[in-house]
């Protein structure tokens, strides 16, 4: 089997050749008073098709071929590749054989496409969403996909290249490493006290007298959850490796039905050692330009396909938009000259927004993109936010107000990474954990980090989806992975 990517690489030289391809029909028509059939397979192994010509007369397999359903149905079709006499393609197959591997059937059982609930050529992204399982199938939607694939593996050589460890860090966790109480709860009852309990024992649990949850028959003896981010852990791992990373799904319930929120994310969590935030700023602008640079040079066609009329709210400069992002060293300001500046331009009158602004509170996502899209017009970086609104483990600063936080805003999105400098003093961290309502005795192993070999160190966190936004120009998160669970939705 040859996939369809590596034969229109070859172009004409792969013509003469007879090669065997797998895949799905995007088309079937037939032509010459149905004496040919024109089927154009798709693999996903890129986003262009291989038409393939079967004839009556040449084909075996022809008659099956003709009535299998049409779009959607997987064939095998063998035979030479020919320089194509049609325009729009440079090769195609005059196929020797078609093989039906698997027809489109209707629910009368018999075989036909009027139940393939993609039949019709264009549909929207929200309703290609009620179909998330059969989705990849559609342009759009292995184009973010294959774009996914490459992030990914960009973010692997580029943490890899600067030496780098890529540390598996938990999804089930003691810990709330936000602080934000967006946790998911995972109580599930010991094997033995869920006997005869259907879906593994995961019943409400038995309280205590006061009212408090009995954890003596929990699985974990305790209250666990689901990941928030891997930072806490993998802040182990930098203290003994200097140079760590994690690369994974991070779960959030907040009750956002934003086109930026997801409740189960991805999220790339890279920690360095004896680094402050200038270094974690420059970190993070070299992976961003990295990620960028890797996009245009490595996902040609698909960038060509989300630029066009066709992808559904294609953005005709798309890559503009991300040649911008690697032409400019990004701006960096504080987060009280945001404010400032937000102020001055609210109070001259060139701006609106539905949020209030003033030194203290965050900034909301139309502020950020106000800032990002509308003042400066590239990527920027807001740093030292007031400690009231960040985590406990950022650095404080020497003002005693802001910590060494920051954020990077892109056009589009907002805010696409957050990290900060941690605070290595034991006893400061100590005390902004108590500050912040924390149990000493929860956070007691990340303290010790700083009780043994403390070392100044800074890390960030890239919000895989909403990279995968900005890079191809979708405008819904929910459309950039592959099975979006958000408020009210977990199916499948
Ligand atoms: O700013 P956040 O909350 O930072 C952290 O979690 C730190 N522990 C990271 C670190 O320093 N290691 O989240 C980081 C990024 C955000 O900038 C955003 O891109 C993304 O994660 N993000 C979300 N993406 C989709 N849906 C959500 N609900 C998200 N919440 C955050
Ligand atoms: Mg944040």
């Amino acid at each position: 089997r040859v996939r369809v990517k590596e034969l229109l690489a070859r172009g004409a030289a792969a013509a003469g050749e007879t090669v065997v391809v797998r895949g799905w029909l995007k088309t079937a028509r037939s032509g010459a008073k149905d004496t040919l059939l024109f089927l154009v397979v798709n693999d996903g192994s890129c986003h262009s098709s291989l038409q393939v010509v079967a004839s009556r007369d040449g084909t075996e397999g022809f008659a099956a071929a003709a009535s299998c359903g049409g779009v959607g149905a997987c064939v095998a079709v063998e035979g030479p590749i020919i320089e194509s006499p049609a325009k729009g393609q440079v090769i195609e197959m005059q196929a020797k054989k078609v093989e039906v591997l698997g027809p489109v059937y209707q629910s009368d059982g018999s075989i036909g496409a009027a139940d393939y609930p993609l039949a019709k050529k264009a549909h929207s992204l929200e309703y290609l969403r009620t179909h998330a399982h059969l989705r990849p199938r559609t342009m759009v939607y292995s184009a973010v996909m294959r774009v996914r694939n490459a992030m990914a593996y960009a973010t692997h050589r580029f943490f890899n290249e600067r030496g780098f460890v890529y540390v598996h860090t938990p999804l089930l966790t003691g810990a709330d490493c936000e602080g934000a109480g967006e946790q998911f709860v995972v109580t599930t009852l010991l094997p033995a006290a869920a006997e005869g309990h259907a879906c593994g024992g995961r019943v409400e649990l038995p309280r205590l007298a006061d009212g408090s949850i009995d954890y003596t028959k929990d699985f974990f003896s305790k209250r666990a959850c689901l990941t928030v981010s891997g930072q806490l852990n993998v802040e182990t791992y930098c203290s003994a490796m200097s140079d760590v990373y994690t690369f994974g799904p991070t779960f959030r319930a907040e009750n956002s039905h934003t086109s930026r929120h997801l409740a189960e994310f991805w999220m790339i969590e890279p920690e360095i050692a004896f680094a402050d935030l200038e270094d974690d700023m420059n970190l993070a602008e070299d992976y961003l330009k990295y990620l960028v640079a890797h996009a245009l040079e490595h996902c040609d066609e698909d960038l060509t396909y989300f630029e066009s009329k066709d992808c559904p709210g294609g953005e005709a400069d798309l890559r503009a938009r991300l040649r911008n992002v690697l032409e400019n060293d990004f701006v960096r300001i504080t987060y009280t000259r945001a404010v400032a500046l937000l102020e001055e331009h609210i109070a001259s009158g060139k701006v609106k927004f539905q949020n209030p602004v003033s030194w203290g509170v965050d900034l909301a996502s139309e502020h950020e993109r106000y800032i990002t899209e509308t003042v400066y017009k590239c990527p920027v970086v807001v740093t030292n936010y007031p400690k009231e609104i960040k985590a406990f483990y950022m650095k404080l600063d020497a003002d005693g107000k802001t910590v060494s936080a920051m954020d990077i805003l892109v056009p589009k999105i907002g805010e696409i990474i957050g990290g900060s400098q941690r605070e290595e003093s034991f006893d400061v961290l100590s005390q902004r954990a108590a500050a912040m309502g924390l149990e000493p005795a929860a956070i007691s192993w990340y303290a010790d980090l700083r009780r043994y070999g403390t070392m100044k160190h800074a890390g960030f966190g890239l919000g895989f989806e909403r990279l995968i936004l900005f890079i191809t120009g979708i405008e819904n998160i929910r459309d950039v992975i592959p099975f979006p669970r958000y408020p009210g939705h977990c199916e499948f």
